[in-house]
Order: structure tokens, then C-alpha cells, then sequence
């Protein structure tokens, strides 16, 4: 039974009943029931402590048809384990107490073994296969390289990524290293993960859409590559997702990744087209979107299900995060409008 998962079918390019669906960030501040637990208890105390992550990360599935559970963390969760002190600060997004610009900086942060750091997120996983066995499977996740470097070398979100690019143009050496530090971080946390029970791993790579393709293949191709490989042995499918990156589409497939994440920007049917059919494709609802009246929202997923075409490997998403002030009975019509529309 265990692989006959509508979603893991999916992902592995077999045929489905119809079409599965989740929602980036679908555990989240949209949920009154998630506000209502923040009031209580700080970010990360919600991260690090089991029963809590477990309830948020089941609070999305009791209201809505999801077809997959993932794991309530964040991915700044390893950057702190290496040693990066990082807050949450209301309405300003995390922020990193010492930003890395210099090799000295480097000094500060270590390669984390995940087993050893972060035990309680393999707890999570753990606790959380059980409570889902014969409903839905889980998916693991971390931020790519350039996504966490990226936090660490701004301090924060950024609009410009003046810093993370000036490290890389001018210190290119602190650069490699940083994001060499980063990726066996990455591998040693997914690998945890996997080994933990996640059975379907995402790849974010949030922030790479401010890159040129050439920078991409340089700075971040080699790495991203890397993670991919490294799990390659472990039979679970990755899902890539490079946010604002149709640019860079052909390298975005080429770096790894049996499943492509699209944002909404790209034309689902002509990306796939790109992307080939030897992979799957998860898109690309625009989260704006769900502020649309109900029957906008069922058009609009028709829309996407068409470019599709029922074609074996589709996995329904928004193109990004949900957004915290979205109206919870509008994601539940998207949701069950994908399963409407796409009854094989
Ligand atoms: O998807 C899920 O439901 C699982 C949980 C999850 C969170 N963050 C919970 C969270 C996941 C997968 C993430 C990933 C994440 N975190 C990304 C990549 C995905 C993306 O959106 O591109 C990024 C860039 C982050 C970094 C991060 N964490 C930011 C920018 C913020 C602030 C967001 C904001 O709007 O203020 C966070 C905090 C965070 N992560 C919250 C949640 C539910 C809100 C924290 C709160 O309760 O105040």
C-alpha cells in the first residue's frame, strides 16, 4: 500500500486517479489555529520542539483534502545548527545577527553533522510518519545553497542581493567555501531526513531567480549538482524548485531533481515542453490568486489542469508560498477544484 500514494504515484510518473495536490507553506500563519499556538510559543520553539511542529504540520490536512504533509521547520533551521544566530522578528522576516562577509566571518560557522545538530527535526519526521501512515506521505525539505547563502551574506531577505553578488565578484574564494560549507550541511541534513522517513525530499531554491545563467552555472550549478547526487542512492523522489528562474530552466533540470517546481510567471505547458518528459512537474497556481472570488479560482485551476493534460507526473501547487492573509475557504475551493477537474 505504501506506494500506492496518489501523490508519490505521481511523482514517480505513474498513473493517478487524478491529480495530487499541496500548498508551499501550507502549514502556516493562514490557519487561525496555527496563530493561535504562535501567541503561545516563540518561532523557534515551534521549530525545535516535536509535539508543536507535529500539530502544525497536521493542522492543514483536518481542514483541507491535501494528497502530502510537509514537515512544519524553516529552512534557516541548519544555518542556525552551524552556528549563525538568527531571529524572527514580526513583519521583518528573520534576520541573521552576524551577516558573512569575510573569511574571518567564515571562522564563525561549522559543517553540521544533522543526526547530531538538529535531532529534533528527525523526531518531527519521525513522530509524524506514524501519525499519517495510510493517509498521506511526508516531504522533507531544505533551502538550496545559494537561498541559505544568500540569508547569511544579506543578513536577511533582500531586493538587490548586493552583498551575496559582491562576495561572489570580489572574494570569490570565501564565496566557494561558504557555499561548500553549506551544501555538505544540506546533504547531511537531507540524507538525515530521508533516513529519518521523509519520503519525498523539496529542493528550495527560493532567491536564485536574481542570477544570470552564467552566474548561475558558476556559482550555484556545481552545487546544487552535488546535493543531487549525493542522494541519488536513496530511492525517494526530489522535487527542485527554483523560484523566478524560467531563465534558467534547461541548467534549473540539468542540476538534479526528478521533479521541477515551477513559479506562476512560466507557461506550464511550454515549460514542461523544456523541461522534457523524463521529469515530472509541480505548478504553478499564482498564490494572489486565491484572493480571486471562488469561480475565478476554479477557472484559473482549470487553466493550469489544461496545460497539463492529465499527463502522468503533474503535481498541483501554488507557484510560491501561501500568503498568511488568504481566505482558508478559497485554498480549500483550489483544492478541491484540482480533484474535480482532474478525475481520470
Ligand atoms: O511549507 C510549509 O508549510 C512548511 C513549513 C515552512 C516554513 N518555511 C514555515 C514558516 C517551509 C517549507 C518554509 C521554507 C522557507 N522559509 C523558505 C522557502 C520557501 C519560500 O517561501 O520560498 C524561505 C525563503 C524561508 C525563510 C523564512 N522563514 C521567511 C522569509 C520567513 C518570514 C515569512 C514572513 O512572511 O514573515 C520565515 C518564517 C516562517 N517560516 C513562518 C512559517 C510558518 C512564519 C513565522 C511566524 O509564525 O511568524
Amino acid at each position: 500500500m505504501k506506494n500506492d500514494y496518489r501523490f508519490l504515484r505521481a511523482c514517480r510518473r505513474q498513473d493517478v486517479d487524478c491529480t495530487p495536490v499541496w500548498m508551499m507553506r501550507q502549514a502556516g500563519r493562514y490557519l487561525p489555529e496555527y496563530r493561535a499556538l504562535r501567541k503561545k510559543h516563540s518561532f523557534w520553539e515551534m521549530c525545535k520542539t516535536p509535539e508543536l511542529a507535529v500539530e502544525v504540520t497536521l493542522q492543514p490536512l483536518r481542514r483541507m483534502k491535501l494528497d502530502a504533509a510537509i514537515m512544519f521547520s524553516d529552512i534557516l533551521v541548519p544555518l542556525e545548527a552551524m552556528g549563525s544566530a538568527i531571529e524572527f522578528h514580526e513583519g521583518r522576516g528573520p534576520v541573521v545577527e552576524r551577516p558573512i562577509r569575510s573569511a574571518a566571518d567564515l571562522e564563525t560557522l561549522h559543517v553540521i553533522d544533522a543526526e547530531e545538530s538538529v535531532p529534533f527535526v528527525m523526531e518531527i519526521i519521525r513522530i509524524l510518519r506514524r501519525e499519517l501512515e495510510g493517509k498521506v506521505p511526508l516531504i522533507g525539505f531544505s533551502g538550496a545553497p545559494f537561498t541559505l547563502a544568500s540569508y547569511l551574506v544579506e543578513g536577511g531577505g533582500s531586493k538587490q542581493y548586493q552583498h551575496v553578488k559582491t562576495l561572489m565578484y570580489a572574494n570569490p574564494e570565501v564565496y566557494h567555501k561558504l557555499m561548500e560549507m553549506i551544501s555538505e550541511t544540506v546533504i547531511s541534513y537531507l540524507k538525515a531526513q530521508i533516513e529519518a522517513g521523509a519520503q519525498i525530499v523539496q529542493l528550495f531554491d527560493s532567491w536564485v531567480g536574481c542570477l544570470g545563467p552564467l552566474d548561475y552555472q558558476e556559482y550555484v550549478f556545481p552545487y546544487n549538482r552535488k546535493i543531487f547526487d549525493a542522494l541519488d542512492a536513496y530511492d525517494v523522489p526530489k522535487i527542485h524548485f527554483a523560484n523566478q528562474a524560467s531563465t534558467l530552466l534547461p541548467q534549473v533540470v540539468a542540476a538534479g531533481g526528478d521533479i521541477i517546481g515551477l513559479d506562476w510567471r512560466q507557461d506550464l505547458k511550454k515549460a514542461w515542453e523544456i523541461i522534457g518528459p523524463d521529469h515530472g512537474v509541480q505548478g504553478n497556481f499564482e498564490p494572489i490568486g486565491l484572493f480571486a472570488p471562488i469561480p475565478e479560482i476554479r477557472k484559473r485551476v482549470k487553466r493550469i489542469l489544461d496545460q497539463a493534460e492529465n499527463r502522468n507526473g503533474h503535481i498541483f501547487n501554488l507557484g510560491h508560498g501561501i500568503l498568511p492573509t488568504t481566505p482558508i475557504d478559497h485554498a480549500k475551493a483550489m483544492i478541491d477544484a484540482v480533484h474535480e477537474f482532474s478525475a481520470r
